[in-house]
Order: C-alpha cells, then structure tokens, then sequence
C-alpha cells in the first residue's frame, strides 16, 4: 500500500462512478461545495484523497489523477441508507441547517454511521505516511477524528465542517450529541466557515464535557484543540478564466438569445435541497408577477436545479412541490413560447455554468441556511464586465464576505420581493462599484487562500502549505 503524508478523507471522491468504465476516472465536478472546493487544490497536489466512489458494493480500482492518489471506500445498500441517506442526510444535515425540515432521529442509522465511520478511518490510518496530516471533511465523517486518533497517534488531524454547526440549543436535541462532539474533537483543528459556529462548539463543549473551552482553544482529555473560522472559496482564477473565453462569451449570447433577448434575466443555480429557500424564491417571483410589478416578456427566470440526494424523502417531497409550483406558475403567467420560469433539473459543465453567469442580470442566492455558498462567489468571479446585482441571503455564509450584494432575509418573502426589485432597478454605477468590491476581495481569498489558511493553522510552520501550487 502507498502512503501519503497528506491525506484527505471525505465523504465523496471527486468522480461519477459512470465516468470510469474501463477502469479510467476522470474528474466530475460534481454539484457539491465541498467537491468543487477541494477539487480546485487537490488536483495539483501529492496526497490521497479517500471517499465514496458512488454506487454500492465493492469499491472500484481507481487510477491515480495527476499527483492525487484515490483510496476509494465501499458501502452496502443498508449502509448507503442508514449512514449517508439516514444519519448524515436526514439527521444532521436538516439539525445544522437550524432545523428548516424536521430532523429524522431513527435509532437504526447511529450504528450504521458509526460503522462507516469506523471503515473511513481505517482506510485513512491505512494510506497515510508515519506523522502524515490527514484532513478530514464534514459532517458525514464527524466520529473520524478521535478514530483516527485512536488508531494512530503519530498523526496530525485536521477537521474542517462545511455546513454550519448549530447553537447549542438546536445541537441539544440530539441523540447522540456527546458522541459526536468528542469525535469530532478527536482533530488538532477543527475549522468552520464562520466564528459563530466555533463559539457554539466551545459552549457545547463546556456543558457536554466539562471541557475548559474559548472560541480559539479547547482542552479536552487532557488534550489541546484548536478551533477557528476558515471561510471556504472557490478557484478564482478558473472561473475568469472560464468567463472571458470566446466561446463561453459566445454562449452567453446564445442564451440571451434563445430566451427571447428579454431586458432582465434573473438567475438561480442550486442543488435541489430544501435549505436553499427555492420555495421562497419562487413565491416572492410569483406574486411580483401578479401584482404587474414583473412582465413575462420583459423579465425571465431560470432557475437551475440539479437533482441531489433523490433517494431521500424529503428530497422527492421537494422536488414534487417546486415542480407543481413552476408548472403552476408557467400556467399562470406564461404565453405560447414565453414561460414565466425555466426551469432546468440537469448538472451543467463549468462553462455551461460560466455563461449562465454572465447571461444573469440578477443572480438570485436565496438559502434559507448555508455554510457558505460557493454560487454566490462563483457568480462574482465570472462578471469581470462589473455587470449584474446579487441578491443573497443574510443567512448564507457567504454574506459575511460579499457585504456589498442586496443582502436579504429570505423568509421574509416582502423584503425578497422588495429586494428583487431594488436589485433589478439599480443604476449601472451602482451595480458595478458593488461588483468591484466583492471580486477584490474574492481575488485575495480564494480557494488557495482558504487551504494555506487551513493547514498553515494545522501544522503551526507553512510546511504543509508548501505543498499547494503556487497560483
Ligand atoms: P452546496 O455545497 O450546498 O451544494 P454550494 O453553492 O456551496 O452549495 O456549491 C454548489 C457547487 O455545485 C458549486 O460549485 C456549483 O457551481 C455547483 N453546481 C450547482 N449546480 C450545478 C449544476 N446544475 N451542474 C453542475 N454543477 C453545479
Ligand atoms: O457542502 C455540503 C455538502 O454536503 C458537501 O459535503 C457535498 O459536497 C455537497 O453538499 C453535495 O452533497 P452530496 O454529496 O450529498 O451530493
């Protein structure tokens, strides 16, 4: 077995289990945060990479990407549904994301959780390097880091949470909340988007452990565990790139074209999940177009949903409901070649993605609740024309960086309409000075920025960081 001395350990590997048939892979960027977060550095860096290939049953062989090893991991049915469907998407997720769907606490999936839990830790203690940092992701791995603790003490453990951590009283309801709290805790780091979510850790920690904890350091079992705000990014430079080539230009007009070259294009891109505030947005939309605020022909909205976690009933519910309310809508309001909403259930290429950026003269970033929202900061890589208004949620993380946007609460469906309307009537100058702001500050933290941040943090001299490509 090869070993690295930088693992990383998520959930998913980077890659459509489709997309390999000959024993080939390719990347996928796959509709995720955390796939096109780690894509972005993994690629041109020495390490392993272990996660879930997709599909059930044995792991498949995997060719290494560049300098990035893939040490797949292989889930059952019963696992599939009890870790990554039950505990991880029914459990958790809805419990960090303040609750917006009611959280699931079935007895059944802890076990399975645990067990998955379990095999993702000996799969990493298995490929890293003697003293190697290993980086482990998210909520689905959260007992991860005392594991690997327990297998091996020689390592360095880092554990970064894309999602948001919930305040105590939230984080209380759940059934195993000491578990998870020392599992994840098991890390010498464990990063969050915001400080909000390290502050709820530290008080959690002194209530459920009786640890000595602030919002920087908590000590534990006798041992020292940083905490800290590390907000996630996305590759800057690839996405204008992407958005300034010919053909994505090209593209863009295409689509303004063959959406009837109307004055206003409104644009949303998100998984299909119901922390994303689609129903909301489609409301406020709607009822602007009933009071004549909005017209069909002058005004359009495409709004991007790609299917995520279908086997989830949560998820079908949803799914049925936006589906209902947009052929609803699309009734209502729209005329023979002109719907009202487009709506589009598909994946896209980055380029795909790259021209619906610049075709939007509002993009519309509506999350009830996000760790952070890499939409929002992609939206503002690819207008390097300055163009466009972003309308985003005050509940998204990324609403601590991108100050300049027309930030919004986004269950408050009159302030959404309003905003809509401020942001569709805005003056050009207007638009292009908050445009100006956000991509400085996007260009000085990018995804590269986030990782050097993260492991300079982990290992306390830059020589993790070291290994990053340089731009
Ligand atoms: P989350 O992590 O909850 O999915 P983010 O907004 O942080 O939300 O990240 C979503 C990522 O998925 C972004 O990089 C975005 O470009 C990508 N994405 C969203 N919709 C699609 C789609 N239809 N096709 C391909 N990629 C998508
Ligand atoms: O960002 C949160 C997250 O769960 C990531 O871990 C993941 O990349 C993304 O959402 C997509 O979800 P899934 O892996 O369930 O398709």
């Amino acid at each position: 077995m090869r070993q690295s001395s930088l693992v990383v350990v998520a959930n998913r590997l980077p890659l459509d289990d489709n997309a390999a048939p000959d024993g080939a892979c390719e990347w996928r960027r796959s509709p995720g945060g955390l796939a096109s977060a780690l894509h972005a550095i993994l690629e041109q860096t020495p390490a392993t990479w272990v996660g879930w290939a997709g599909g059930i049953g044995p792991a498949p062989q995997l060719s290494d990407i560049g300098g990035l090893r893939l040490r797949p991991v292989s889930l059952s049915a019963a696992e599939l549904r009890g870790y990554y469907e039950g505990f991880a998407n029914s459990t958790l997720w809805p419990l960090y994301h303040d609750a917006v769907q009611q959280p699931v606490f079935d007895r059944g999936w802890w076990e399975t959780y645990r067990i998955v839990n379990r095999r993702f830790a000996e799969a990493a203690a298995e490929v890293a390097e003697h003293g190697a940092a290993v980086w482990v992701q998210d909520y689905h791995l959260q007992l991860v880091p005392q594991m690997l603790r327990d297998l091996r003490p020689d390592l360095l453990i880092g554990f970064f949470m894309h999602v948001p951590f919930p305040p105590p009283e939230l984080y209380m309801q759940l059934p195993r909340r000491v578990e998870l709290l020392r599992g994840m805790l098991g890390a010498d780091l464990v990063g969050f988007q915001r400080p909000q979510a390290a502050h709820n850790v530290a008080q959690l920690a002194q209530k459920l452990l009786g640890a000595h904890a602030t919002d920087d350091v908590i000590t534990v079992d006798g041992r020292t565990v940083h905490t800290g705000a590390f907000p996630v990014s996305i590759d800057v430079a690839e996405m204008r790139a992407l958005s300034s080539s010919p053909d994505v230009l090209s593209q863009a007009k295409q689509l303004r074209h063959d959406l009837g070259q109307p004055k206003r294009v409104l644009l949303s891109v998100d998984r299909l999940d119901y922390t994303k505030g689609i129903e909301h947005r489609l409301t406020a939309y709607s009822e602007l177009l009933r009071d004549g605020h909005v017209k069909v022909r002058d005004t359009v909205m495409v709004q991007v949903a790609v299917p995520s976690r279908e086997q989830v009933d949560s998820y079908q519910d949803l799914r049925d409901r936006i589906e209902s309310e947009v052929g609803r809508i699309n009734g209502e309001f729209g005329r023979v070649g002109e719907p009202a909403i487009h709506y589009l259930n598909q994946p896209f290429a980055r380029s795909q993605l790259a021209a619906l950026y610049q075709t939007a003269d509002v993009m519309v970033v509506t999350p009830l609740r996000d760790g952070m929202n890499l939409v929002a900061k992609e939206f503002v890589a690819a207008r390097e024309d300055g163009g466009g208004a972003l309308v985003l949620s005050e509940f998204a993380g990324a609403a601590a960086e991108l100050e300049q946007a027309f930030l919004v609460n986004p269950h408050d469906v009159d302030g959404l309409k309003e905003t809509l309307l401020h942001a569709m009537s805005a003056e050009p100058a207007d638009l292009s000075a908050r445009m100006t702001a956000m991509r400085e500050h996007l260009v000085g933290h990018d995804i590269l920025a986030w990782a050097r941040a993260y492991l300079t943090a982990l290992d306390h001299t830059g020589r993790l960081a070291e290994r990053l490509p340089d731009t």
